[in-house]
């Protein structure tokens, strides 16, 4: 439970920069992502740590289908291995792990990878891991809308009964709260196609940081950031406090 109200409820991350800093080190790209991966560790750890109940990671976009084969195949091989080893200690940590996403167009391989992970997590408390992957906000919100409309063809909804949750309870995120802080590392400033209903009164942190190098302390810097902003929700101060 989440003791510091100043803590983040629900943290989302755009881990970027694997590439750069294996490129910076003469390394194959791969090499980059296999780094991120101990920066995911000390993220989650230190979530736990701290009292945040939602982490959300951003591990592989519907756009980055378009990057070299090879670098692709790299990934889901990793995604598949590094599950299957995490899944002990997320067990022990108890911390409950669920994907978002499209399920099609992964491998089988990947898919029962997730499978396994969802299930063996299901019933665990202390904090909510979403591993975005093979994920996009407008795919999403398109999917939502598809299926509004079904609903309200077969007489299930009316139009004037469409409101804001129902649109959050269309979307993959449904049953998560929307993610109090954003953080994307490696310089770059914009959303990539994540969260983007859901982040429509997150705080924004940007680092030039890259994921690799995004240890434990870089994260807490994240957090004291956020405990430094207030959150008006288009109020003004004087209603806030
Ligand atoms: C983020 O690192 C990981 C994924 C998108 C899978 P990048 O691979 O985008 O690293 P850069 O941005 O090329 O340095
Ligand atoms: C966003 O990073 C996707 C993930 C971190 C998985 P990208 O590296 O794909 O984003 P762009 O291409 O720089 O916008
Ligand atoms: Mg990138």
């Amino acid at each position: 439970m989440n003791k510091d109200k100043n803590i983040p409820r629900h943290v989302a991350i755009i881990m970027d920069g694997n590439g750069r800093w294996a490129r910076k080190k003469g390394l194959d790209r791969l090499r980059g992502h296999y780094e991120g991966v101990v920066s995911v560790r000390e993220v989650i750890q230190a979530s736990l740590d701290i009292g945040v109940e939602y982490l959300t990671i951003y591990a592989f976009s519907s756009e980055n289908w378009g990057r070299p084969k090879s670098e692709v195949e790299g990934l889901m091989e990793l995604f598949c291995k590094t599950i299957a080893l995490e899944i002990p200690s997320l067990v022990e940590k108890n911390v409950r792990v669920v994907f978002i996403g499209e399920r099609e167009g992964l491998g089988a391989e990947v898919l029962k990878s997730i499978d396994l992970c969802e299930r063996t997590t299901r019933d665990n408390t202390a904090l909510t891991l979403s591993v975005a992957l093979n994920y996009g906000s407008r795919q999403e919100i398109v999917a939502a809308v598809k299926r509004i409309t079904e609903a309200v063809s077969r007489g299930e909804l009316t139009v004037d009964r469409i409101s804001e949750s129902v649109v959050a309870d269309h979307l993959f995120t449904r049953n998560v709260p929307d993610p109090d802080l954003l953080i994307r590392t490696s310089g770059e400033h914009r959303l990539s196609n994540f969260l983007m209903w859901q982040l429509s009164y997150t705080e924004f942190y940007f680092t030039e940081t890259l994921w690799p190098d995004f240890h434990r302390e870089a994260f807490l810097d994240a957090i004291n950031y956020y405990k430094t902003r207030s959150r008006r929700y288009g109020l003004v101060t004087e209603q806030i406090y």
